[in-house]
């Protein structure tokens, strides 16, 4: 059994705002995989209250997002969360291996990583007017977030960047 020890820095949790302006994109009724996530992320709760399937795994809950292999993913229509930072391009590399539509939100210098930059024709932005914040472990939320995030996606937006203003709740 392999021993999950947490990158402190990746303990950061999104806001239901953050997740809402993803929901106009998607198809009614989706199956989603939300695979860095337990049943209090926010992301299960506003897709689930939208009306989509939601499946969460989570790393400290025994599931590695690194062990997914292509038929575990087949009942899918989309992969939505925002990953740990740390591991961002190991995280593209195996959603490139995966195939299948994407959505996470992330610094927005990751489009300079590999496996983003080397096919950035078949990526999409969703970028926001305001920096988004994101809240501590102990539920603080950080007023300064130190990068621009936004979400990186594929097979997912139909235009390659779209802008939208975000409705800090
Ligand atoms: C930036 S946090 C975001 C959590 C949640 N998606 C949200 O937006 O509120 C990323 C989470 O992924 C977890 N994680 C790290 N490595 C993982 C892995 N290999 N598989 C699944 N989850 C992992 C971390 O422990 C952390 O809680």
């Amino acid at each position: 059994m392999t021993i999950y020890f947490p990158n402190k820095n990746d303990e950061w949790y999104t806001l239901p705002y953050a997740v809402e302006p993803i929901l106009e994109f998607l198809k009614p009724n989706s199956n989603i995989l939300c695979p860095f996530d337990t049943k209090d992320s926010e992301y299960v709760n506003v897709l689930m209250n939208a009306g989509h399937n939601v499946t969460y795994r989570h790393i400290k809950e025994g599931s590695d997002f690194f062990d997914l292999e292509d038929k575990d993913v087949l009942l899918f229509d989309y992969i939505i969360s925002n990953p740990p930072y740390s591991l961002r391009k190991q995280v593209f590399n195996k959603l490139e291996e995966l195939n299948k539509p994407f959505a996470m939100l992330v610094p927005l210098v990751s489009i300079a990583l590999k496996p983003i930059r080397e096919k950035l024709q078949d990526k999409q932005l969703l970028l926001f007017d305001k920096r988004i914040k994101f809240k501590s472990e102990e539920g603080m939320i950080c007023k300064n977030p130190p990068s621009e995030t936004a979400y990186i996606c594929k097979n997912i937006l139909p235009k390659q960047i779209i802008f939208k203003e975000l409705k800090y709740t």
